[in-house]
């Protein structure tokens, strides 16, 4: 294992109660803070024994390969996708598609270190809130380990496709009256009453994980570092993930520039691009979020402030796009490239068009879209928003007739 501590990123004390979700001190954030001595005195090749995957990056991960809790997640595709940077006016667009993990989400790339992690430490239940994708990882990683597994999930807003893969998995579905801020507070007693082990990315172990997907783009782009890389933006801690990757390989000496990290958020649920527009370092909570993309429908994210941090220190952006702009940029990437994802991943497709629209983004720039999941997870958004099935009679000239319209 990597040498590393646990530290509050707001004071600085070290946090040696792994249980603890926020610091014992002054009740700030926790993080991770590795030591990278050894990773100094390697080349990035000199990892390419192990195959590209979360793994690949064991040096950066702080937990033992030893307590190894894996589902082969991560070695996700990074697509040239050159019809769509044609049709959004960006030539030099890639698209990360996070939909290839075991689960069909970047949850995956979390739960393998966090779910490790817990094994390292003897935890016997897990447990987490969610908007789905965490839940239908955490179950998965969580059988896999042979440990005891509650979601406790917003009612009646979680896409079909992670419901059913968490009830699948077998773990315990709570289904809780309110939205995913209530169900991730009730999932935070819990924690703090010791009665689970808390996998949410509050949890300062997720977000190690969820860096891979930073250096696997890095050797995709065989560390010719672009110039943006776009994600959406829910309860905030992918983009902090990405930016603390970014620090990591600067530190190392394996980049000299990071890219302008770019959050975009649902217009019915943004928090965070609010607090961007103001300048602010800190955002005001949404009571009510509302958006087709129920992945990132999260009024109080909990990496809202380290997620403004890696917006503001890569000269990087925020902002909002509507429902109607993410699912005609679910619909371009599917008809342009072949490729399904959930409208919150199409969420950072509807972004970039909008900063190239509005001259924020330069044409000329090299960006890559992450897209954090798979379209399959939820299919009534796609059905809802395709035109329906043609019926034809048992015939070839019906079948010419309406091919030919
Ligand atoms: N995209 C997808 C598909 C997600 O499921 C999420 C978050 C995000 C983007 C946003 O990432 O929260 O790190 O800013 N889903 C969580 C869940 C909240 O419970 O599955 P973030």
């Amino acid at each position: 294992m990597a040498a590393h501590k646990v530290i509050c990123w707001d004071c600085g004390a070290e946090v040696n109660d792994l249980f603890v979700n926020t610091c014992p001190k002054c009740g700030g954030l926790l993080t991770v803070k590795m030591d990278l001595e050894k990773v100094k005195e390697m080349k990035p090749t000199d990892l390419h024994k192990t195959p590209i995957g979360v793994w690949r990056y064991a040096p950066f991960m702080p937990v033992d390969v030893e307590h190894k809790v894996s589902i082969q997640e991560g070695g996700t595709p990074l697509y040239t996708t050159t019809a769509l940077g044609e049709a959004i006016g960006c030539k030099n667009t890639f698209v990360k598609f996070e939909g290839l993990n075991p689960t069909g989400s970047f949850k995956d790339r979390g739960m393998t270190i966090g779910v490790s992690h817990a094994k390292e430490l003897g935890a016997k239940v897990v447990g987490c809130a969610s908007t789905g994708n965490t839940s239908a990882a955490l179950a998965a990683y969580a059988a896999k380990a042979g440990m005891k597994c509650a979601v406790f999930l917003p009612s009646g807003k979680v896409a079909m496709g992670k419901l059913a893969q968490a009830l699948f998995f077998g773990a315990k579905v709570l289904s809780v009256d309110g939205n995913f801020d209530d169900a991730l507070a009730l999932a935070r007693k819990m924690a703090d009453e010791r009665k689970l082990y808390l996998l949410n990315s509050i949890n300062p172990y997720r977000p190690e994980g969820q860096k891979s997907v930073l250096f696997e783009i890095m050797d995709q782009l065989s560390y010719d570092v672009p110039d943006r890389i776009i994600l959406p933006v829910g309860n905030a801690a992918n983009i902090w993930a990405v930016y603390k990757a970014c620090m990591e390989l600067k530190e190392v000496g394996w980049i000299d520039k990071v890219p302008m990290l770019t959050g975009i958020q649902a217009a019915g649920s943004a928090p965070v691009a609010r607090a961007f527009a103001a300048k602010n370092e800190n955002f005001e909570p949404e009571l009510n979020p509302e958006t087709v993309a129920t992945a990132i429908r999260i009024g109080n994210p909990v990496s809202g402030r380290k997620a403004l941090k890696a917006i503001y220190s890569t000269g990087g952006y925020c902002t909002t796009v509507t429902d109607e702009e993410i699912i005609s940029a679910q619909q371009l990437l599917g008809r342009k490239e072949g490729v399904c994802v959930e409208p919150a991943s199409a969420a950072s497709v509807a972004g970039l068009r909008k900063l190239i629209a509005e001259g924020i983004a330069d044409k000329d720039e090299r960006v890559v879209c992450i897209c954090t999941g798979n379209g399959l997870k939820d299919p009534d958004t796609i059905i809802n928003n395709c035109a329906p099935p043609i019926k034809v009679g048992n015939s070839v000239e019906e079948v010419e007739k309406v091919l030919s319209q």
